[in-house]
């Protein structure tokens, strides 16, 4: 367990020990020799420095999701997402970490449309975050992309099966690859970004069976989330995992309630704010006694 100490000067952490080296794309890529990967890799979703803080000595990659769009936002989708709000909490996030790779969701609408505008797209989130590889949704129609990028010098992660940006063309966030004809697609998905260099591949809500077929067939590290735990990796939604809504969908564990611990908390401070029993003495600031 690493200590921070605070430098107030720039609000940056400071771990102690020090992380010699943070962890990079080619050693991510390397974790899955012949195969197979002996250590899974662990992957959760963070937006903020302080959440970074925490997370970063747990995990072997931080991911700045587009999710964020509905979990600090508000937002129905994560369509509406914009390169100034990724931009801002990637660079958040790369503050506030030492150890983990950070990744940063390039949002919709920002790589689709050539390679040579998603190379714009993808070396800016680079500079302005720090970050050190993207994250982009797509199967065989962005694998050119996938290779201009990688052969460019941007370490790209893949994202197949349940693409929320395409949920317009999907009709909803339901489970893929139930009809053969559908889970044939996602794993040739998966398969043309592997060839084209992804150094992983985020699996996102499919049947158990296609996460296990791509996961044998690709030589990419293959990270789940409502995938399959045979996976190379998973990843989660830390807001999901911590409890921090209502409903969560079934692939979800949830890891604490703090939801509910939040509202003990804010309840409570309530209750002796109105009662005057806040502040007392401790939090109170007095002219200390003349001597
Ligand atoms: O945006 C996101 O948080 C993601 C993960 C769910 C993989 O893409």
């Amino acid at each position: 367990m690493s200590t921070f100490t605070m430098d107030t000067s720039t609000s940056r952490a400071t771990p102690s020990p020090v992380p010699g080296k943070r962890i990079t794309a080619p050693s991510i890529r390397a974790r899955k020799l012949d195969g197979r990967t002996e250590q899974p890799i662990v992957m959760l979703t963070a937006y903020t420095m302080r959440m970074a803080q925490l997370l970063d000595p747990h995990c072997d990659m931080l991911l700045v999701g587009d999710s964020l769009g509905q979990v600090i936002y508000g937002l129905p989708s994560t369509i509406p997402v914009t390169m100034e709000l990724m931009c801002a909490h990637g660079a958040a996030v790369v503050r506030g970490c030492w150890h983990a790779l950070v990744a940063v969701d390039m949002p919709f609408g920002s790589y689709e449309a050539s390679p040579e505008r998603a190379f714009a797209s993808a070396s800016r989130v680079m500079k302005e975050t720090g970050c050190a590889a993207v994250k982009l949704e797509g199967g065989e129609a962005m694998a050119p992309t996938v290779e201009f990028l990688t052969r460019r010098g941007i370490p790209v992660i893949g994202h197949v099966g349940l693409t929320p940006q395409a949920v317009n063309i999907l009709g909803g966030y339901g489970a893929r690859g139930s009809e053969v004809r559908e889970a044939d697609k996602i794993v040739a998905d998966a398969k043309a970004i592997n060839e084209a260099g992804a150094f992983c591949i985020v699996v996102e809500g499919v049947m158990e069976g296609i996460a296990n077929t791509i996961t044998n067939a690709v030589s990419a590290p293959v990270i789940g989330i409502g995938a399959s735990a045979l996976c190379d990796g998973q990843v989660l939604v830390i807001d999901d995992m911590l409890g921090m809504f209502e409903r969560t969908p079934r692939f979800v564990k949830r890891y604490d309630d703090l939801a509910q611990r939040i509202g003990e908390a804010a309840r409570t401070y309530a209750e002796e704010v109105r009662a005057r029993s806040f502040p007392t003495a401790d939090q109170t600031y007095r002219p200390k006694p003349r001597s």
